[in-house]
């Protein structure tokens, strides 16, 4: 195990942040298919509260911070790190898990460290947390060329 961290996030918070700061918000903090996702719940009348979506994904990335600041000094741009669900068997009570993809520059300083991370998102009314493990993986090995 290499670092664990957690966060929680007043909801409202990220509410009054979207409403002061509207797409300059938005774009600083999440990448694009986050903010894609948000758009489609705020035309829905279903699934989580646009807001609740939100302030999961910045608990993820808050909780992100801390497991891996500490020992390696890194501060990652949040709109490079992604919050994916996974697909899941397609049946309706599979409800894909929560991971992170590294975009861009994100990618380019995580991968490197040969570390696994791992994401766990909760909300419930006024409030979203999320908790992260990471875990040191075998270096991935360097294709050599043939003969
Ligand atoms: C350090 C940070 C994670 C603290 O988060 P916060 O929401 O202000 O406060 P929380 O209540 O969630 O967490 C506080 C706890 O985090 C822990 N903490 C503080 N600094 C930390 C660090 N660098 N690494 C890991 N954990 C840290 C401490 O235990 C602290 O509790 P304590 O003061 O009682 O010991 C936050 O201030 C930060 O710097 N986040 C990164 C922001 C960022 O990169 N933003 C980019 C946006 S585009």
């Amino acid at each position: 195990m290499f670092g664990i961290g957690v966060d929680i996030t007043h909801v409202p918070r990220i509410r009054r942040l979207f409403t002061r700061w509207g797409y300059r918000f938005l774009r600083r903090a999440f990448a694009p298919a986050e903010i894609l996702r948000f758009e489609e719940l705020e035309r829905s009348a279903s699934g989580p509260s646009p807001a609740a979506f939100l302030a999961a994904r910045w608990a993820a990335k808050e909780a992100l911070h801390k497991a891996l600041a500490p020992r390696t000094g890194l501060r990652l741009d949040f709109s490079e790190v992604e919050v994916t669900r996974s697909a899941g068997s397609g049946a309706p009570s599979s409800r894909g898990a929560p991971a992170f993809a590294f975009h861009y520059s994100a990618g380019k300083a995580f991968q490197p460290l040969n570390l696994h991370a791992s994401v766990s998102l909760s909300h419930d009314g006024e409030y979203a947390a999320a908790f992260v493990v990471l875990t040191e993986v075998a270096p991935q090995k360097e294709d050599t060329p043939l003969g």
